[in-house]
């Protein structure tokens, strides 16, 4: 088995990883924090940010693996989808340093590496099982059955989880990414409050019609009492999180249902919200279902979702050329 320089740059996390034999031996992650001042992330930023970080992660990536460049055998990144400039940086790094070396390069999927970051170490899920996949940009529930065969049977129409978490703090004053901090607050208060829950059928999700409902919500309040957010910041946090973990265990729930799949797994940056983690856990004892989520570390946007993937698909011989060019979309 291989091992493999694995690359991630498709939004505002520059990170490299080096994965042995499918093992992961080092997950270097650089964020920006230049993102925070503008309240969210500046595709030109951010991918200016990536110019700086991408070589000095990947030697951190190297060292910490007790690995040099002469020890890799294959190049994992990610093709998309993301911020193409982002992209591009990842990109061009792992196909010149392929080139450099007269190395394989594998495309990788970021999504279906969302997935994967269950394989990066025990316990792993039984193929086939469900994964609902809620990041800053995407809202997911996949059925995967198997590593590389993954169909997506539920979506948002509008926003992903993650950006309802963000704007609707952003709505309330508080720092981008404002999903940890509703989650810290929460813990201080009571889901007290009815917000809408948008539901555009099947299993599919919608989240830009609970944003107008708070905005609504807290307007008509603030017009009688004008200190109502700052007073009640805390219960307000705890019913935007209800919420949104409400619709989330919804539509998983009917997926459970409808598949008939009883192994339910959690990926993407939202799996950190504790609210999303005790009520799958409270759900899956009721229900019976076991339940997989991976450590914060490869939940949130990194490379070793990115290697692990590629590991399988080397394993397939899935390779690309130099002629490959990031996607924005897929
Ligand atoms: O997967 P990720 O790191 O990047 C994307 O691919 O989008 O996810 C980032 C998203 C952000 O929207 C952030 O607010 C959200 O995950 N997030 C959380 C928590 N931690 C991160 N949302 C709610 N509660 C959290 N504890
Ligand atoms: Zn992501």
């Amino acid at each position: 088995m291989p091992i493999i320089l694995a690359i991630e740059s498709s939004c505002d996390d520059t990170s490299a990883a080096i994965i042995a034999d499918g093992e992961v031996l080092s997950n270097v992650t650089a964020g920006q924090a230049v993102h925070e001042e503008f309240g969210g992330v500046v595709p030109e930023h951010a991918s200016r940010a990536h110019q700086r970080n991408i070589v000095p992660t990947v030697a951190v990536a190297l060292s910490r693996a007790g690995k040099t460049a002469d020890d890799i055998d294959a190049v994992a990144f990610t093709r998309g989808p993301g911020l193409i400039g982002s992209l591009m940086v990842g990109v061009s790094f792992a196909k010149a340093f392929a080139l450099a070396r007269n190395l394989p390069l594998i495309e990788v999927d970021h999504m279906q590496a969302h997935v994967l970051a269950h394989f990066a170490e025990a316990p792993k899920p039984d193929f086939p099982f469900l994964c609902l996949t809620v990041s800053g940009g995407h809202t997911q529930l996949v059925v995967v059955k198997s590593a590389l065969d993954q169909q997506v049977i539920g979506r948002t129409i509008d926003d992903a989880a993650g950006e309802a978490f963000d704007k609707s703090g952003k709505m309330l004053g508080l720092p981008y990414p404002a999903g940890p901090e509703i989650d810290k607050l929460a813990r201080a208060g009571k889901p007290v409050i009815a917000f809408a829950k948008p539901d555009p059928g099947a299993l599919d999700f919608s989240f830009s019609g609970l944003k107008t409902s708070i905005l609504y919500t807290l307007q008509k309040k603030i017009k009688t009492e004008p200190d109502f957010v700052k007073e009640n910041l805390e219960d307000i946090c705890a019913s935007i999180q209800d919420t949104i973990v409400s619709i989330l265990l919804r539509k998983l729930t009917m997926a459970v249902e409808e598949t008939g799949l009883t192994q339910v797994a959690l990926a993407g940056g939202v799996s950190a919200n504790s609210g999303l983690r005790d009520g799958l856990r409270a759900l899956a004892e009721e229900k019976g279902w076991s339940v997989f989520i991976p450590r914060i570390e490869y939940c949130t946007d990194n490379a070793a979702m990115i290697g692990v993937t590629g590991a399988f698909k080397f394993a397939a011989g899935e390779f690309v050329g130099q002629e490959v060019a990031p996607a924005a979309r897929f």
